[in-house]
């Protein structure tokens, strides 16, 4: 059955839930599977519940939450694996958004000072996300698996830290568009990436402006990082391992599984100039550097990067002064000046926010 739950009303809503959260079924006669259709339901751009869906409860097509099975045999496209990767992404993004909307109400944010919009515009961002699910399930060819919802756990405890977690979701966003844009083999899938980047960019602009209360400008350019799936990988911490449906290609699909790394606690500051202790803060996934030979931090903010010397002996390196205090720095722990290869990362990557520097010094204690 199609349901449309914007349209009914609150009651039937609650009993519907359990139903629209449960595990996803890896079976391909799954209700999931009308989907294939790619003209089946609203279109992106084209129906306003991708913009203006108020409904609690989870949006077309996210409750659908079964991953979609091929119904062709040729051969997959080229841009398929690219996609499925960023619809597994997606999955994450539209996920926290959509818890946002279950447990928040516009006097959540209003209490707190935040302007009385604040929660339509979440709901706004959820349905925008719920959009870039259909946009990218009909990205994929009928010859390749779309990827379903696993389970996620986000952490944020309250309104604040939603706000502050979505902004860098958002700049996080923009930076791994960045590089799968440089991957994309068909032009339309580079238009597709490019516009999808723009709405994220959309989005961080809103809450910089009335949220953060800052310029919502990054200077001349954003930054670029070409390993996208390198930040797509971080996004993987947000999933409740073992939860995604078995069909699920792994995501993503190649991942190095780096170590990440944080500022150390006592981290008060990641302006440019700043010499910044790290922490490799997962015990189990730790860099090996071998004794005697150099290694790099190498930041990369707008279309640039630099490389710094990385003390091993102390695990620290000094964020560039060259950098404006703006936009977005990308650190990434390296065996060679200007992280000229994928396999030449051996951390990260790390996500700097400039701005607000409240969010830096959140993210660096
Ligand atoms: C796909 O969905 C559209 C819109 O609902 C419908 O008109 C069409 O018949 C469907 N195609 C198939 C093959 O089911
Ligand atoms: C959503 O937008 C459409 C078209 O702009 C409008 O007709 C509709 O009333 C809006 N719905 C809500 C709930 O705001
Ligand atoms: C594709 O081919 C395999 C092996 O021949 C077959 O099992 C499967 O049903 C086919 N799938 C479709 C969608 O035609
Ligand atoms: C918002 O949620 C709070 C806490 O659950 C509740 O007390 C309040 O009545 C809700 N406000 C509105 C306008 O729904
Ligand atoms: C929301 O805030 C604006 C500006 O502060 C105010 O004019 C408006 O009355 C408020 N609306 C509600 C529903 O509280
Ligand atoms: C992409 O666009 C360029 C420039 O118009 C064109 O030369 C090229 O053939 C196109 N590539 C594909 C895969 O369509
Ligand atoms: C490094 O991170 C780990 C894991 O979060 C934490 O337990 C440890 O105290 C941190 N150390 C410093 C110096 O920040
Ligand atoms: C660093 O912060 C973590 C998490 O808050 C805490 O568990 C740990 O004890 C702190 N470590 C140091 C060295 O302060
Ligand atoms: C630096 O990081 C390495 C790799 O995780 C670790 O073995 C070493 O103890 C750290 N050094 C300091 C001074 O924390
Ligand atoms: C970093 O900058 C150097 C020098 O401009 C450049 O050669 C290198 O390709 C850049 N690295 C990446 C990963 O783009």
């Amino acid at each position: 059955m199609h349901l449309q739950p914007s349209l009914l009303p609150l009651a039937a809503l609650a009993t519907l839930l359990p139903a629209i959260h449960a595990a996803p079924v890896a079976c391909p006669t799954g209700s999931s599977q009308i989907l294939a259709n790619t003209t089946y339901g609203p279109v992106p751009g084209q129906s306003s519940i991708f913009s203006n869906d108020t409904s609690k409860t989870a949006p077309f097509p996210a409750y659908f939450t079964a991953p979609i099975y091929p119904t062709t045999n040729t051969s997959a496209g080229p841009d398929d694996l690219l996609f499925q990767n960023l619809l597994a992404a997606e999955w994450v993004i539209y996920s926290f958004y959509q818890r946002a909307v279950e447990l928040f109400n516009t006097s959540s944010f209003a209490a707190l000072g935040f302007p009385n919009t604040t929660y339509t515009r979440v709901t706004e961002i959820r349905d925008n996300e719920a959009g870039h699910l259909r946009i990218f399930q009909n990205q994929i060819s009928s010859s390749s698996i779309k990827p379903g919802a696993c389970e996620y756990y986000f952490p944020f405890e309250d309104a604040v830290s939603f706000l502050a977690l979505g902004t860098l979701i958002e700049i996080s966003s923009m930076a791994f568009l960045t590089g799968l844009v440089q991957q994309a083999q068909l032009n339309v899938s580079k238009g597709a990436l490019m516009a999808v980047a723009e709405t994220e960019s959309r989005h961080n602009t809103w809450s910089l402006i009335d949220i953060w209360n800052v310029s919502p400008f990054a200077g001349p350019a954003d930054t670029v990082y070409p390993y996208a799936n390198q930040i797509l990988d971080t996004t993987s911490a947000f999933i409740i391992p073992g939860s995604c449906p078995g069909a699920n290609p792994i995501f993503p699909t190649p991942s190095q599984h780096l170590p990440t790394f944080s500022a150390a606690n006592d981290t008060t500051s990641l302006v440019p100039g700043t010499h910044v202790t790290y922490n490799f803060s997962e015990p189990a996934n730790q860099p090996r550097f071998e004794p005697g030979r150099e290694y790099y931090a190498v930041y990369f903010h707008g279309l640039d990067n630099i490389t710094t010397v990385f003390d091993t002996a102390a695990n620290t390196s000094t964020i560039p002064a060259e950098f404006e205090t703006k936009g977005v720095i990308i650190a990434v722990i390296t065996d060679a000046p200007g992280a000229p290869t994928l396999e030449s990362v051996l951390a990260g990557p790390g996500i700097i926010l400039e701005q607000p520097t409240v969010i830096a010094v959140a993210l660096a204690e």
